[in-house]
């Protein structure tokens, strides 16, 4: 049988986490957030606040439907909170030490039929899997930043995810108007796989003195009609994630085509990991962003 989701948990009040509880509570489903300080949670809840504001703004939302969202949210750094939750989403950074650590805490705390899904880039699921209590009630939901704006939502099965589990995912994200597309487990699944590399080379081309960071976004902005130039969507995803991703590529296909550009590896490096920590490819702490090189 189908299990019937009504709540939803999510591990992680960073910006996937956030993306996810804003979809969530805005498709009705009551949102219950957990991470590890209060802080965070604060944090979280304001971008949340602000996003949905932003919406009302652009007449994508009424004040009503944002009040309704935000009263089915609920944040707090105790995982027992997350006990009565049908499907607890994992959008913790992307580290497996991390994420294993995550289900030995979660896994005791929910009930026996509730699912646990995980929002990895890149990660094999089957393995992910193995670290839980419940490898058929487990699999991939894979949101792309900004989770309320972007319209795909990826679903990876694990080789013991069971039917009921996938059928239930692919229900959850036509509630929130959606569309599913189904990737198998390899490394970095379906987007990640085709967009990395190509960030990636963007890297490389201004690494190798091509380009500068304008002439390279400026040509794949009005040259390729892409909404943003490569090197800001490197700084939008976080330079940290795209550097994880190309590791997972590399050393999951075992090819050098997916080698880290060592620019990349040298900004990650110096903690310039994009947007989230004011500088990147851009900086970002005066009016404008300003390229870095
Ligand atoms: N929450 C809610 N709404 C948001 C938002 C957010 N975080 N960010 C933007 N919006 C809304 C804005 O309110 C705006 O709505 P209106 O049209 O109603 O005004 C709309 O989105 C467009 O935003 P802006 O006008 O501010 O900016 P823009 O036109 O430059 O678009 C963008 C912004 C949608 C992010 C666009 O630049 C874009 O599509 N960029 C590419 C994003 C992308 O490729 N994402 C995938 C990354 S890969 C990934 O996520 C996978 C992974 O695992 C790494």
């Amino acid at each position: 049988m189908v299990p019937v989701i009504k709540s939803i948990g999510v591990v992680g009040a960073g910006q996937m986490g956030c993306g996810i509880a804003h979809v969530s509570a805005l498709a009705g489903y009551k949102v219950q957030i957990y991470d590890l300080s209060q802080d965070r949670i604060e944090t979280g809840l304001a971008t949340i606040n602000g996003n949905l504001a932003r919406q009302v703004g652009g007449g994508k939302l009424t004040d009503e439907e944002r009040n309704a969202a935000l009263a089915l949210i609920s944040g707090s750094s105790d995982v027992n909170d997350l006990a009565p939750m049908d499907l607890v989403i994992e959008a913790a950074t992307e580290d497996e030490s991390v994420k294993r650590k995550i289900y030995a805490l979660v896994c005791p705390v929910l009930g026996p039929d509730a699912m646990l899904a995980t929002n990895t880039s890149s990660l094999s699921i089957t393995r992910l899997a193995s670290a839980t209590d419940r490898p058929e009630r487990f699999m991939g939901i894979h949101f792309m930043n900004p989770v309320p704006v972007m319209k795909l939502v990826e679903l990876v099965r694990g080789i013991a995810t069971g039917e009921a589990t996938f059928s239930a995912a692919k229900e959850y994200v036509a509630k929130l108007e959606k569309t599913a597309t189904v990737a198998e487990d390899f490394p970095a699944f379906i987007v990640n796989r085709i967009l990395l590399p190509m960030i990636n080379e963007a890297i490389y081309t201004l690494y190798e003195g091509v380009g500068s960071v304008d002439a390279i976004d400026t040509a794949m902005k009005l040259g390729a009609n892409h909404p943003m130039g490569p090197l800001q969507l490197a700084d939008f995803i976080g330079l940290d994630t795209c550097l994880s991703i190309m590791q997972v590529l590399y050393d999951g296909l075992a090819d050098s085509k997916y080698r880290p550009c060592p620019l990349l590896v040298k900004y990650v490096e110096a903690g310039w990991l994009g947007r989230k920590s004011g500088r990147g490819f851009y900086d970002y702490r005066g009016e404008v962003p300003v390229p870095t090189r």
